[in-house]
């Protein structure tokens, strides 16, 4: 067979199998054979949305991490606790288990993924899932599998399904070619970590999927979150978390950033409150899909010199991992939130006074409970 028609018939092919439709090319046909079900993409079929008063059917991936089990808490109790799906690859603690819905689900298996989204009736999901900066760098091949395949996979779930999707951005996906004091919620992002890679991919895979086929998709630039349960996961701005367990416990803290490195962070409930706030902002508000928040910027001299002013005695040492400082001398300083303060109404209720306060009362409390000494 001459070229040409060799051409004209593999074309003919694809159209058999549905990959091309109305001189569309479907994102994931290959020439063999349709690995996922596209039929919502391929036949302009609409969603049919939940109406406004239905609540939400929650799903949360990755969600035993630093930040699913509180915003598991703070969605069922809007919207009911068998509403709001926990999810991960990790055993509950005891307390997860008995508080509400948890289920194994691991973001590399698209079809167990699909039926939970199915059987459950899941309208919102709530992709947390990921490898954290410094954890990332140390496993570069597996944060890829994670951070990005694990991503393709729900986003495709979500367009099948009509979810309503969210997925966490950072302050790490910026660049040392960013504007860093403040970095806008649009500018040059050239990331150096696979963390900081394959959340602008993220970004822009979403922000395509909106633009293209409508995609309900919805991304937050966090600031480092500071909280008290649950130990950070192998973040850059997790001696934020520790220093405070350090002045509780044993009065010194060795902490592996310079004294100066000012970073953008956030209490843990402005966290949460402004991911539900976010999520339940109608789609006519919002002018972008992925917006910076921010509550404030400090230094761990800064962080430290306020702690001091409640435990004189915290003494605060230097040995500097250069892998981890490297990549906050990479991020932003600053956020400048004002799009999200604009569109729908962002205002974080902690600045660091209010964050150091309540975080050494917290741990207090947690310490006593536990029989532990208090320093
Ligand atoms: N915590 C922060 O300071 C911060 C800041 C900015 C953005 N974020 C983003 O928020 C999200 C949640 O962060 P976090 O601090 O809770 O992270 P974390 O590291 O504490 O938790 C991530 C969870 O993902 C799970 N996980 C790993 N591989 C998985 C897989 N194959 N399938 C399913 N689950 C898997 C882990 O078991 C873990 O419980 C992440 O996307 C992160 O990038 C967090």
């Amino acid at each position: 067979m001459q070229l040409g028609v060799r051409v004209c018939v593999a074309i003919l092919g694809l159209f058999r199998q549905g990959c091309l439709s109305r001189a569309r090319i479907l994102p994931h046909c290959s020439f063999s054979s349709l690995p996922r079900q596209m039929s919502k993409w391929d036949s302009h079929e609409t969603c049919s949305l939940p109406s406004p008063q239905d609540k939400p059917r929650v799903l949360i991936t990755g969600g035993l991490g630093q930040l699913g089990v509180g915003l598991a808490q703070i969605l069922r109790k809007q919207y009911g606790t068998e509403n709001v799906i926990l999810t991960d690859i990790k055993k509950p603690a005891p307390h997860v288990f008995s508080n509400g819905p948890f289920v194994y689900a691991d973001v590399l298996d698209y079809k167990h993924l699909r039926e939970l989204i199915v059987t459950n009736g899941i309208t919102w999901l709530v992709h947390y899932s990921a490898l954290l900066s410094a954890v990332g760098e140390a496993n570069m091949a597996l944060a890829r599998k994670i951070n990005i395949t694990g991503l393709h996979n729900v986003l495709d779930l979500a367009l099948e399904h009509c979810l309503r999707f969210f997925v966490p951005s950072t302050i790490g996906a910026f660049g040392p070619s960013s504007p860093r004091d403040p970095a806008p919620d649009l500018c040059v992002q050239r990331p150096r970590t696979i963390y900081g890679v394959s959340k602008v991919h993220g970004e822009l895979m979403g922000e395509y999927l909106h633009h293209k086929y409508g995609l309900d998709f919805r991304c937050l630039r966090y600031p480092g979150v500071i909280s008290v349960n649950t130990p950070p996961g192998g973040g850059t701005t997790d001696y934020a978390v520790q220093i405070f367990h350090d002045a509780l416990s044993t009065g010194h803290h060795e902490c592996y950033l310079r004294p100066d490195t000012r970073l953008p962070m956030m209490h843990i409930s402005d966290c949460h409150r402004a991911t539900v706030e976010f999520m339940q902002t109608p789609e006519s508000q919002l002018s972008l899909r992925t917006y910076n928040i921010a509550a404030m910027s400090f230094t761990p001299d800064e962080l430290a010199q306020e702690i001091q002013k409640h435990l004189p005695h915290l003494k605060v040492t230097y040995s500097l991992d250069p892998v981890r400082q490297t990549i906050a001398d990479s991020w932003p300083m600053r956020f400048d939130d004002t799009n999200a303060r604009r569109d729908w109404g962002w205002a974080p209720a902690f600045g660091l006074e209010e964050l150091v306060a309540d975080m050494l009362r917290s741990i207090e409390d947690m310490r006593v409970s536990q029989g532990l000494p208090v320093n």
